[in-house]
């Protein structure tokens, strides 16, 4: 809750601020990496740093937070926090680490905004910021403590137990821990991070969802290759690295699970759509329910640009008929044809021809203009927006 007479000031800096948080971002985090750059080098992604893709996600994040405190006081702010918290939480963050990015984000509030920064306003954004990381810090607290590990203790070394190539552009890797105990438990939807020691030493980090039930004793994740969208860009660092060189056998660095995107457990409807590689949570939770002899109603939607590009499309097939309540559609821009188990359609997926029941559960992972036009769908088919669910894979830019 912010004080009473930080109320006006932050209602009255908020476009300001807010117009700027671009610019404020962006001056943040050179600072920041000025003072600390192995940071950059060994925790962020220097490819979101880049493409600005980061710091609009910070950027938005504030702003909602900010916007929260000023017109919804009463609203807890943990839903817009989760997913952040889980984000750091698989990256090992701890609360020692946010006064360095509160002075730095504050430091460059001051900069950019200049003399509009009154001690007064300057005071009142600050509590902001310790309002935001202290409700961060306390919901990373409680993962690490229902992980049962000492807080930012999440980096664990894996084997490769196999590697299988799935399309010319996508690999599974099955992890096993070392000593063949069983992985760590986790909830279908959930990822985990990688951390990869690169040519130039720097080490890089990248999020996998885990693409099958909870109930192996391994993980599993599936990774497309990310390549240059034209000769201006390099191809995805991480996933080229591993799809160059995990090999049977390698220990991979990786984290506990985390992931605000999962599966509840209840018995109404599910709709499950995902898009090219945004499959590989939905068969997490394909396989669980299938795993469980579950009985809930399924509709499951899955978009490609063709059928051989579809990752896992057996696998999908053979979860969803093991599901007495499941049925499938399959949509593809190119060379659509028949296949077992499933409705095929030609073109971009609509849900025309489907019928949601208003207490139906919704999961998307895909691009998001995918995941924008299937939410606007299902909110026009009656679903509550509360009952929509998304993952992103990449930051959350919050537009
Ligand atoms: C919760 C979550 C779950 C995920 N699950 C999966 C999963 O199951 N499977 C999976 O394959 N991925 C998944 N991802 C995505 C994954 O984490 C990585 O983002 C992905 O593998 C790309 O990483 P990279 O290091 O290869 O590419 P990066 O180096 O991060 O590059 C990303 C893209 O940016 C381009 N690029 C590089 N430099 C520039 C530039 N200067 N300007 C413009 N573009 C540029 C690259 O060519 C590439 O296409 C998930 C992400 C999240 C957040
Ligand atoms: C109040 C303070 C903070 C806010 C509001 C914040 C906000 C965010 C947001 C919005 C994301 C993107 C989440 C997503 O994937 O959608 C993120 C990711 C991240 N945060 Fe924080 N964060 C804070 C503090 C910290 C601290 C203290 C650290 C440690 C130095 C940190 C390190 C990271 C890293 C490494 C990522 C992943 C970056 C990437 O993949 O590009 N954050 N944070």
């Amino acid at each position: 809750m912010l004080s009473a007479q930080s109320v006006p000031v932050v209602r009255a800096t908020l476009p300001l601020v807010g117009a700027s948080l671009n610019t404020i971002t962006e001056l943040f985090y050179r600072r920041m990496f000025e003072e600390r750059p192995e940071l950059l080098q060994h925790l962020f992604n220097r490819t979101n740093q880049v493409t600005g893709a980061q710091r609009e996600a910070l950027a938005g994040s504030v702003a909602a937070f900010a916007t929260l405190l000023v017109e919804r006081p009463d609203e807890r702010p943990d839903a817009i926090l989760s997913r952040i918290a889980h984000k750091h939480v698989s990256l090992g963050i701890t609360a020692d680490k946010y006064p360095l990015v509160g002075r730095h984000l504050l430091g460059a509030v001051a900069e950019v905004l200049g003399d509009a920064v009154t001690p007064e306003v300057g005071a009142a954004w600050d509590e902001v910021y310790w309002l935001m990381a202290n409700a961060l810090i306390a919901i990373e607290t409680r993962l690490y403590t229902e992980s049962g590990v000492n807080n930012g203790d999440v980096w664990r070394c894996v084997e490769i137990a196999e590697r299988r190539q799935e399309s010319t552009d996508a690999i599974s890797l099955v992890l096993r821990r070392p000593d063949s105990r069983p992985t760590a438990p986790f909830r279908p939807g959930q990822y985990v991070s990688v951390r990869v020691e690169l040519p130039d030493g720097a080490h890089q980090i990248r999020q996998y969802s885990l693409s099958t039930a909870p109930d192996h004793k391994t993980w599993r994740i599936t990774v497309k290759r990310e390549k240059a969208a034209d000769a201006t860009v390099p191809a995805g660092e991480v996933s080229s690295w591993l799809h160059a060189h995990a090999t049977v056998g390698d220990i991979l660095n990786v984290s506990l699970p985390a992931g605000d995107l999962v599966l509840p457990e209840a018995d109404t409807p599910l709709f499950l759509a995902s898009a090219g590689i945004g499959i590989t949570p939905m068969l997490s939770m394909l396989d669980h329910l299938a795993l469980a002899s579950s009985r809930r109603p399924v509709t499951v939607v899955h978009a490609d640009r063709a059928p051989g590009d579809h990752i896992h499309r057996a696998e999908q097939a053979d979860l969803v008929s093991r599901l007495s309540g499941a049925d499938l559609h399959l949509w593809y821009e190119n060379d659509a044809r028949p296949s077992p188990g499933a409705h095929v359609l030609a073109g971009r997926a609509t849900l025309d021809h489907l019928t949601l029941t208003p207490d139906t559960t919704a999961y998307l992972c895909g691009p998001l203009p995918f995941m924008r036009a299937v939410r606007g769908e299902l909110l026009a088919n009656g679903l509550h927006p509360a009952a929509v669910h998304y993952e992103v894979f990449g930051p959350d830019l919050w537009r």
